[in-house]
């Protein structure tokens, strides 16, 4: 194995596989952007503290720039040897401008460093992040338009309860995407802070400037207590929360979905571009997007539960064990970006069997709650309503005929009060259409979320 950066008190070299076992350059070279760009406003600031000279600040200034264009062209080569993304850079730069790229680590650790290029990464990413969920926002209020009079059972128990429009079912992920979305700009909060400075632990004797490299960076603010800065990954943690909290409300949707599109539902079908086939039974459309986004929701709970139980022992401040913070994140970002923009293709183009919806609230007795309403309006009150009408229930589901069916010399017996206008309120659209309580499924209420939602994303 090849000498080591920090090798100074060191009088055996370890073997390579250990090393290996220590390095994460394999992974953490996906922030070397991140690690120059930190790099860069580092030694800026030695320059301006004058805790450097400008000749040496400005040919590891110019180093670095040329290490970032190497970069961008895909020039830069990692090994294994070099450890992490840190150390490898640092080594790339010596063989560039010789000894001088030693003085850029003057006043830093990779403590800081590193937590600065995480900050900096998920940063970053964040925004691009929310831009594709205000993506999906956008497909559900255009689908949830077209469907505002589109007439369909609502669940619960996985039972027929009360018919709704689909639009209302639709605009319900709206509002969970909505605070998926609240969710990750608090992140930021906690992402958008600068550990640089706090050194290895206890900050530097060096007169450094942390609010000038903070503001090279665009950082909001920096890290009050330096102990906090190198060993804190809350952000890392919130961010998968966050993460996990989206995977679940995605599961969910791609549940109904698959459900739907079976044979007993029928509800929806997918478009060919989302559905594959069998490699034996000709006739099958399988929705395994949908199915994949359901799967890859518990690597993502996964990766949350696996960095809670890494920090959930650490002493202050750093420690090795925090190099573990990266793969599931990187993971989490790889995973949670292409399941939000397939699933929006996804519902963008599926199609929806309107009539068989529709159909599915005929004959199910999810109006006996409106029968219910019609007796109480009467003056009958609810509980008495409520038991009445269960008794007919019974006897439709016994007999077969529905509360529409009966005639209404039968229903006069129950109650002289009942009138011709029972028959209106017996249907599904009426039932829906009748509904005016806030954030109901009325169809003005479901246009005014909708208005509303638009209003909120300026679309
Ligand atoms: N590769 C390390 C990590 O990911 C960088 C920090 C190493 N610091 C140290 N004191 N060993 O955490």
């Amino acid at each position: 194995s090849t000498k080591k950066l920090w090798g100074g008190r060191f009088t055996t070299e370890s073997a390579e596989w250990i090393d290996a076992f220590g390095a994460s350059i394999s992974f953490d070279q996906l922030m070397a952007h991140e690690d120059l760009e930190g790099s860069l406003a580092h030694v800026k600031m030695l320059k301006h503290t004058k805790i450097l000279n400008a000749t040496d600040a400005d040919q590891i200034v110019a180093g670095l720039q040329e290490l970032q264009l190497e970069l961008n062209t895909g020039k830069l080569t990692f090994s294994v040897e070099n450890e992490d993304i840190h150390m490898n850079i640092e080594s790339i730069l010596t063989k560039k401008i010789g000894p001088v790229a030693g003085k850029l680590h003057t006043a830093r650790s990779r403590n800081d460093q590193v937590a600065t290029d995480l900050h900096l990464y998920l940063k970053h990413r964040l925004p691009e992040i929310i831009g594709v969920l205000i993506q999906l926002q956008k497909v559900i209020i255009e689908k949830a338009e077209e469907n505002v009079y589109t007439i369909m059972p609502g669940y619960t128990h996985l039972q027929h309860a009360q018919p709704i429009s689909y639009g209302h079912y639709l605009m319900a992920y709206y509002q969970m995407f909505k605070r998926d979305i609240e969710r990750f700009s608090f992140n930021q909060q906690h992402t958008d802070l600068s550990p640089l400075g706090a050194a290895a632990l206890a900050g530097t004797t060096f007169p450094i400037n942390r609010q000038f490299t903070a503001d090279e960076l665009k950082f909001k603010d920096i890290y009050a207590n330096s102990l906090d800065a190198v060993s804190d990954r809350d952000f890392v943690l919130e961010f998968l929360s966050n993460a996990s909290i989206l995977m679940m409300h995605l599961s969910r949707f791609c549940e109904e979905i698959i459900l739907w599109c079976s044979y007993e539902f029928n509800y929806i079908e997918l478009s060919d571009e989302y559905s594959t086939g069998s490699s034996i039974m000709p006739q099958k459309k399988n929705p395994d997007m949908a199915e994949l986004i359901r799967g890859k929701s518990g690597r993502v709970f996964g990766h949350l539960l696996g960095l809670l139980t890494t920090l959930k022992g650490l002493p202050l401040a750093y420690n090795k064990d925090l190099q573990e913070d990266k793969e599931g994140l990187f993971d989490t970002i790889k995973t949670i970006v292409p399941s939000l923009k397939i699933f929006t293709g996804m519902l963008s183009s599926l199609k929806v069997n309107e009539e068989k919806m529709a159909h599915a609230t005929e004959h199910d007795f999810s109006n006996a709650t409106e029968l219910a309403d019609y007796l109480a309006n009467k003056g009958i009150p609810f509980r008495e309503a409520h038991a009445i009408v269960g008794k007919l229930v019974l006897k439709g589901t016994q007999n077969g005929f529905n509360l529409q069916d009966i005639p209404l010399e039968e229903f006069k017996k129950i109650s002289p009060l009942i009138g011709q206008d029972v028959y209106e309120d017996l249907k599904s659209k009426t039932a829906v259409e009748r509904r005016h309580s806030a954030g109901s499924t009325g169809f003005d209420e479901v246009n005014k979320q909708i208005k509303n939602a638009k209003k909120e994303l300026d679309f």
